[in-house]
């Protein structure tokens, strides 16, 4: 293993899209941003340097940073934003994982620009569980706007209102042939060879959406998701939720003419409200010299945006590789269990103040066993570091986060019966080493839709899902404790549920959220805090001095 140095500068840079120019807040100048590669078992640090007005940090989403909390990049939760002119050095060990992540700002919408690959290889001695292949690239799917992403956010959070939709969702930066800026061709173009393997690094950095991919004419295999090995399985369209990542191989047509394919991705979407239903494409491009004038164009179907049953029998199809090389160690006996219930409702609206949420007297809440979550104002973290709770509330959080909603709670029913929203910023303490199951409902609050949760600090087993309320007598005798998924980001699914356990074996504050961000912003989050272990290495260490104040 060794040390590999990045320098992140934030620097604002013109770009056009969409036939619009517009600043960006960019690192290095670059949209997306630059790729960082590691091995596994690497030390990994970036200096990140804010040349912008604008407040930052940036989060390496799955990385599990153990022993490393104070890098982990969640503005207020394991740091205050870095500030203009200022520098803070993230620095994180790549222990135990091996595949495609990525890294994005994590404050605000600042993700719109602000992403790019976190690529870790296997370490030296090891190979792949799959045949070594010819290529590999990251395709990372983001969502653009022509207007500023951070003023869209405000303005809804200040009505209460839904957000603008995006004007395009692009693939590597670019929106491609279908967007409806016809006088620039900004497409990408994947140029391969016949009959090779590609192994295709998909990353869902949209800002709001799930989404369906798929390649004219191809079927992927899928072999990694979330930077674990799966047992591989082919599908033609690849179910990726905002926040997860996905390695496919892509083998190409042994004898194939000139031809090109269209590679299409179109939103996954259950709930109410408006949201950006363009489809994106991208191009599949046969190189082969000797050629016709006008190659031939394939063009894939996808399924329609609200194919709950697909996307649930793709992610039930993911398996944890569980071989001899690979094994899987589900936590079997419990030491906690939650269950926390996922809404989407409203809030009341001001006095004074008219509102545009569900209705004129409404704004738009999420939350979580009904607290709606609050950023505070200084760092969880920090104050956990230094004030060692006492008692329940200490001015920035409290520690009485439910572990279960009201009872009781009939979470299909069309309204709940209980669904009373309050803000907080609660978390929940648990004891280093807990061994934890967690079941999280959707609940159909303003009618059901799915949620793609994403834990940081830790991957978690999936080990049940389902549709309906849970039933905590019949369901968990259905569990798979053999080869379930290992992720950290699981697509709660619309009107269901699903079942997971992790080890808290990493002591520091870890947000738990909708990767939806305008999701987040409503309030669906809540925070875990690790307390330290008894021996040294089980201790989260003292935070480093360029750490910024709030
Ligand atoms: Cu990729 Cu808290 O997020
Ligand atoms: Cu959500």
């Amino acid at each position: 293993p060794i040390t590999r140095h990045y320098n992140f500068h934030i620097r604002l840079k013109n770009v056009s899209r969409l036939c619009h120019t517009k600043t960006i807040i960019t690192v290095n100048g670059k949209f997306p941003g630059p790729r960082l590669i590691a091995r596994q078992g690497d030390r990994v640090l970036v200096k990140v340097v804010n040349h912008v007005p604008n407040n930052i940090t940036i989060h390496w989403h799955g990385v599990r940073q153990v022993g490393s909390g104070w890098s982990d990049g969640a503005a207020y939760i394991t740091q205050c934003p870095i500030g203009r002119g200022q520098t803070y050095l993230y620095n994180l060990t790549l222990v135990g994982q091996t595949g495609t992540l990525f890294w994005h700002a994590h404050i605000s919408w600042l993700r719109a620009t602000l992403y790019g690959p976190l690529i870790i290889l296997p370490p030296h001695n090891q190979s792949y569980p799959f045949p070594t292949p010819f290529e590999q690239l990251p395709i990372i799917f983001g969502e653009w706007w022509n207007s500023d992403p951070e003023a869209v956010i405000a303005e809804a959070l200040r009505t209460g209102a839904g957000p603008n939709v995006s004007d395009a969702y692009t693939i590597n930066g670019l929106p491609g042939p279908l967007s409806n800026c016809s006088k620039t061709r900004q497409t990408f173009r994947l140029k391969v060879k016949p009959g090779k393997s590609y192994l295709l690094r998909l990353i869902n950095a949209a800002v709001n959406e799930d989404l369906f991919f798929s390649i004219a004419n191809h079927t992927m295999k899928v072999v990694e998701a979330d930077a674990n090995y799966v047992k591989p399985f082919k599908s033609k369209t690849i179910v990726i939720g905002a926040g997860q990542t996905m390695n496919v191989i892509l083998k190409t047509k042994s004898h194939c003419p000139n031809a090109t394919f269209f590679m299409l991705a179109s939103p996954y979407f259950t709930g109410v409200g408006t949201f950006d239903n363009s489809t994106l494409a991208a191009i599949l491009e046969y190189h082969n010299p000797s050629s016709f004038p006008s190659p031939k164009m394939f063009k894939s179907v996808l399924p329609p945006t609200h194919a709950t049953l697909f996307v649930s029998d793709f992610n039930r199809r993911l398996r944890s590789l569980n071989s001899e090389s690979y094994p899987v160690k589900v936590p079997q006996t419990v030491d906690k269990s939650f269950f926390f219930a996922i809404s989407l409702g409203s809030k009341p609206c001001p006095r004074n103040q008219t509102c545009r949420g569900p209705n004129r007297r409404s704004k738009f809440a999420a939350a979580i066993n009904n607290i709606s979550f609050v950023l505070p104002s200084e760092a969880i973290l920090q104050k956990h570091y230094f004030e060692q709770q006492r008692s329940k509330s200490n001015g920035v959080y409290s520690t009485d986060f439910p572990a279960f909603p009201p009872q009781p709670f009939n979470y299909t029913g069309n309204p709940p019966n209980n669904t009373r929203v309050e803000n907080g910023t609660k978390v929940v303490v648990i004891p280093y080493n807990t061994s934890v199951e967690l079941v999280l409902q959707d609940t159909s609050t303003l009618g059901s839709e799915s949620h793609p949760l994403h834990l940081h600090g830790f991957h978690f087993f999936l080990v049940g899902q389902g549709f309906g309320n849970f039933n905590p007598k019949t369901d968990p005798d259905k569990y798979n404790f053999v080869d379930p998924a290992k992720r950290n980001t699981v697509s709660v699914p619309s009107g269901g549920w699903v079942a997971i356990r992790f080890m808290a074996d990493n002591p520091g504050v870890w947000l738990m959220h909708c990767h939806l961000d305008v999701h987040l912003d409503w309030g669906m989050s809540m925070a875990w805090i690790v307390q330290d272990g008894n021996l040294p290495h089980q201790k989260l260490p003292p935070p480093p001095s360029d750490l910024p104040d709030c």
